[in-house]
Order: C-alpha cells, then structure tokens, then sequence
C-alpha cells in the first residue's frame, strides 16, 4: 500500500459529542503564511496551494478541521481558505475552532476576550467559515485562573444553538472539572508529543472521562510557532523510522496516536507531501520494543 492510498479511516474514528471523525484530522494552522506563524512580517501562503492542500486532505478523508478566526496573515485567513476550499461543506465535516485569543487587523495580539466579547468571536467564526453553527469551539485559555465565567458564556452560545460541542485548551484538570461542572466537555487540545510527559496523567483522565485529547505541536515539539526541526530528531527515533521506512514525523504521528483511542491528531502543513505522508502514518504500528524505546525518550524529556 502507498501512502497515496490510504486514507485517514485507517486510523480509526472517535465520537465528539454526536460527531464521529477520523482520528488523523488537520490543522489549518501553518496555511496562511510561509514560515513562522503569527509572524506578522510572514510572507503570505500560496493561495492556490492551500485550497489544494484542504481539497486533498478531503480526498484523503481527513474530516476534522481544526482552525481559528486568529489563523491569519497580511493576505491570507485560514477560515477563508477553508470556506472558499470546501464549501458547501459536505455533511461528515467537523471542523473545531478556538476562541479567547485575539489579533488586531495588523495582526498583533490583544488581550484574551472577556465573557462578553467571545460571542463577537464566534460570530466572526461563522461570518469567514459561512455557517449558521460552529460543530466544536475550544475556550483557549492562558493561565491558571478560573474559566468558569469565559466557559459559561459558551455554554450560553451553545444553548442558544449557535456551537454544537464545546472543548478547551491549554488547560489543566481543575479547569476541565471546572468546565465540566458547567457543560458537557468534548475535547482537550493541549501541547503534547513525544518527550513532555507532563501531560501523560491528563491524558489517560481524558480517556477515562470519554473525552478526546488532541495534541498540538504534536510534530513541531519545541518548534513550536516557528514549526518543525530536523535537528531535534536522536538516533533512537532516526532508527524507528528507517525500519519501516517512514519520515521522524510520522513516527511522532503515530506514537501520538499509541497513547489512546482518544486521542486525535491534528497535523499541521501546508505541503501537499506531508499531508499524504501525515495521513498515512494512521496506518504505522509500532511494536512493543519500539514503543518501549519511544517510552524511554518520552520520560526522559528528550524530543526523539
Ligand atoms: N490550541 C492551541 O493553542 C494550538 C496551538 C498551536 C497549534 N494548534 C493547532 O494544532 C495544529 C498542529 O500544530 P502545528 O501545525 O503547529 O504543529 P505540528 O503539526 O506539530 O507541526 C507542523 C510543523 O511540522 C511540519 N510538518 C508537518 N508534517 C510534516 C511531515 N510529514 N514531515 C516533515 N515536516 C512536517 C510543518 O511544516 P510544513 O508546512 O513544511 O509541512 C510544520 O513546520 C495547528 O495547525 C493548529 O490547528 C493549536
């Protein structure tokens, strides 16, 4: 089988709320720009190329989308690229926005949006992606303070029937309890990947509460914003990839995927190449001596 073949069914599917995906999805992230995201010197993606990237992840069958009205460069918005890419939006589509942060036109981040002002960022969510409901919005947070407030907002939204599913991210497990007091809770979007076990207990809580845990930077690791880097692959992850003859990154892919059946993918890129190869790493089974030297680097803190 090539890894134009397969698709993301491969990697098994799990329920958000009522809304079943492919556990291999994608993140809109790294579209809008070449480079650093966020940067606000960034030279502007290739359109052409993005909606070619989103309209081949379809073909693929990736169904889960994750995006943010604040995925944005000088010239490109990753909401639009979707809209403009996909829709009308076929009806086994979740795409999964965020809410809280925000960036002024220029592009420069504001302060983190108050109870009231989160209902004008998931009205600016529906206007870029023309819908009429948001499938799943993650309260994306800093800090350690109380969410109840910010949380109880969206959970009006939801009632009010503007959000199916409600997440959050970039939280620890008081705030999860905390949401969880005040509305069902589908997801948890954290950094995770090999080498941070600091998220391995939260993880397995996710799992056992049925709520799925998608990693971010789950490739880019300490790359963070600024994306992936070669360099930070060791020996030991160099040589699981080469016995099955895959990319370091679809390793990470697919040691994310170990960690549980809750446990979702969201890659990000904007070469066509990777998305492919991204995709197909749902099918990499790692066996239990791999998976005990991955184990090892994990808890040694080390990126592969
Ligand atoms: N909730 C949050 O706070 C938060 C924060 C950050 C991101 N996110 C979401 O999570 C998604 C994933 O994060 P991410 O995009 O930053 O990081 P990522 O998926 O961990 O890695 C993306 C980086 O890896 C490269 N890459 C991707 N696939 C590759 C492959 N097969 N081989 C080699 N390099 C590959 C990309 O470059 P190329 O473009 O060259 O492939 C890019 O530099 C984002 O797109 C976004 O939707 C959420």
């Amino acid at each position: 089988m090539t890894s134009e073949t397969i698709t993301a069914a491969v990697s098994g599917t799990w329920t958000l709320g009522d809304l079943v995906v492919n556990r291999i999805g994608f993140g809109t992230m790294r579209l809008p720009q070449q480079g650093e995201a966020f940067d606000v010197d960034a030279v502007p993606g290739d359109r052409d190329r993005a909606i070619r990237v989103l309209r081949r992840a379809r073909e693929l069958g990736v169904n889960h989308l994750d995006t943010a009205a604040f995925y944005f460069s000088r010239l490109r918005s990753a909401n639009e690229l979707i809209n403009s890419a996909l829709a009308p939006y076929p009806d086994d589509l979740v795409i999964t926005t965020k809410v809280g942060p925000g960036r002024d036109p220029s592009g420069q981040w504001q302060t983190h949006a108050t109870p009231g002002q989160l209902r004008g960022q998931v009205e600016e969510n529906l206007r870029q992606l023309g819908r009429e409901h948001l499938d799943v919005v993650n309260l994306r947070i800093v800090g350690t303070d109380s969410i109840a407030e910010r949380f109880g907002a969206l959970a009006e939204l939801r009632e009010a029937g503007l959000i199916r599913h409600l997440g959050v991210s970039n939280v620890g497990p008081a705030q999860l309890a905390e949401a969880r007091a005040i509305a069902p809770v589908v997801c948890v979007q954290n950094k995770y990947g090999l080498g941070s076990p600091d998220q391995d207990a939260f993880l397995r809580t996710c799992g056992e509460q049925g709520i799925a845990f998608v990693p971010f930077y789950s490739i880019a690791g300490a790359g963070c914003d600024a994306g992936a880097s070669p360099d930070a692959d060791g020996y030991a992850l160099l040589t699981v990839a080469r016995a099955h003859g895959v990319s370091t990154a679809q390793v990470r892919l697919a040691w994310t995927l170990h960690r549980g059946p809750h446990v979702l993918a969201i890659p990000g890129t904007g070469n066509p190449d990777h998305l492919a190869a991204n995709v197909s790493a749902g099918a990499l089974r790692l066996s239990d001596d791999e998976l005990a030297v991955l184990e090892a680097l994990h808890q040694g803190g080390e990126a592969g």
